[in-house]
């Protein structure tokens, strides 16, 4: 079992301090049998010195969030929050095939140009997400892609996509989600369409392309199910590694690894020795760690608002606590800004119909205890001098 830690002192006693302010849950897209629930907004102070980006900065971190690219233009308090908080920010969206290429022969840069204008005017880092994945493919794709198609079009679209933004962006998702072991091939990579139609060394080649194409940007390999203590993130882990090891034997231009981190309030097996001892070899082979999409889904946990709360809060600062103590780690990214935000609503949704309270702030932009949890984890690596 990983060390499931109750938030920490500080945590609790701002806790109590700002349990008077108790506000309504606005109900969203919940039926109408759902009981709105109520929750003690924290009331801290989160700006300037005491934000997420400066704390993290005294970690030797970057810290920021996926962001809605609509929200960002329409919403004026999601945008301050984002500016407020974030070192770095990655789009949810809008940098995937299926925002970029309306047709196969066409690209539509308006929203990623935005977001990339908004980062350049307010000093943030941006990730790319994502460059090859087998997700987030526009409908045209089954139909127009061939294997004498998929491969010139797979280098063509990085070339033109990670060219536009070449100089500018922090890190790419070059490759997402490669790895599936249900798929059976003694090598775990996913059976995905790249992998069938741009042939088995799609991901050497994404990678060739895309330092080409961006010398800076710090290239990455991106995937989930290998943070847990459990027999099936352990193989996944294994073929991941495996996967490094022959991508930099082979001298292809890799800097790093995401680790999603999408984790759950209630595990049965946790997080610890395996995901460390990735850390370790991720280190020792000289790649970056970005913890990318780290959320957690509350959906194990009971009705009782603050007990949520507090479970999700504890989570939050049981994998930090995990993560942080390697070096290799220097960016923590969480799956979206705030609740009203977050993929979990549609895609991992509570038998009460309540939505989740995943993320580090409430649907109406006030930190949650998952937020003091995440900075008092940022605070206890900065008190670690190899960092
Ligand atoms: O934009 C359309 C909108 O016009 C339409 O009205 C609506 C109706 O369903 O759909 C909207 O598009 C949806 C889009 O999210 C924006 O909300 C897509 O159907 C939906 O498939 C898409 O889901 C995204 C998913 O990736 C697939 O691309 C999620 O937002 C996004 O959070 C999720 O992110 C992934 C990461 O990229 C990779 N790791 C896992 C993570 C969670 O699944």
């Amino acid at each position: 079992m990983s060390r499931q830690h109750a938030p920490s002192r500080r945590s609790f006693l701002q806790t109590a301090l700002a349990a008077g302010g108790v506000a309504a849950w606005p109900l969203l897209g919940c039926g109408p049998a759902a009981k709105a629930p109520t929750h003690a907004a924290l009331g801290l102070d989160v700006s300037g010195a005491n934000s997420l980006a400066a704390h993290a900065a005294n970690a030797n971190l970057l810290f920021g969030f996926a962001v809605d690219t609509a929200a960002l233009r329409d919403n004026a308090a999601y945008r301050n929050t984002v500016k407020q908080q974030c070192s770095i920010v990655v789009a949810e969206n809008a940098m995937k095939w299926s925002a970029l290429r309306p047709a196969a022969d066409k690209y539509s840069f308006a929203d990623a140009d935005a977001l990339v204008a908004f980062t350049d005017e307010n000093h943030i880092k941006l990730r790319g997400h994502t460059l090859c994945w087998h997700g987030g493919l526009p409908a045209w794709f089954d139909a127009a892609m061939t294997p004498d198609s998929a491969r010139g079009q797979l280098l063509e679209h990085i070339r033109t996509v990670a060219g536009r933004y070449a100089g500018r962006m922090h890190s790419w998702d070059v490759v997402n989600e490669p790895i599936l072991m249900a798929d059976g091939r003694p090598d775990g990579l996913r059976t995905s369409p790249w992998l069938r139609l741009a042939g088995t060394d799609y991901i050497e080649a994404a990678f060739r392309a895309a330092r080409d194409a961006d010398p800076t940007a710090l290239l990455t390999l991106n995937e989930f199910g290998v943070e847990g203590q459990n027999r099936e993130d352990a193989e996944k882990r294994a073929a991941l590694l495996l996967l490094l090891r022959r991508l930099k034997q082979r001298n292809v231009p890799i800097d790093a690894v995401g680790i999603q981190s999408h984790l759950r309030a209630r595990t049965l097996y946790g997080y610890g020795a395996g995901l460390q001892s990735l850390l370790r070899s991720c280190n020792e082979m000289d790649l970056q760690v970005f913890l990318t999409e780290l959320d957690v889904d509350d959906r194990d946990l009971s009705q009782n608002i603050d007990a949520r709360d507090s479970g999700v809060a504890a989570q939050y600062a049981s994998y930090l606590q995990t993560t942080l103590a390697s070096p290799a780690v220097r960016a923590v990214l969480t799956w979206g800004v705030d609740d009203a935000h977050t993929w979990l609503n549609t895609a991992q949704p509570r038998g009460d119909k309540q939505p989740q309270r995943s993320l580090l702030f409430d649907e109406r932009l006030r930190p949650t205890q998952a937020f003091a949890a995440v900075r008092d984890a940022f605070d206890a690596r900065s008190s670690i001098p190899k960092h």
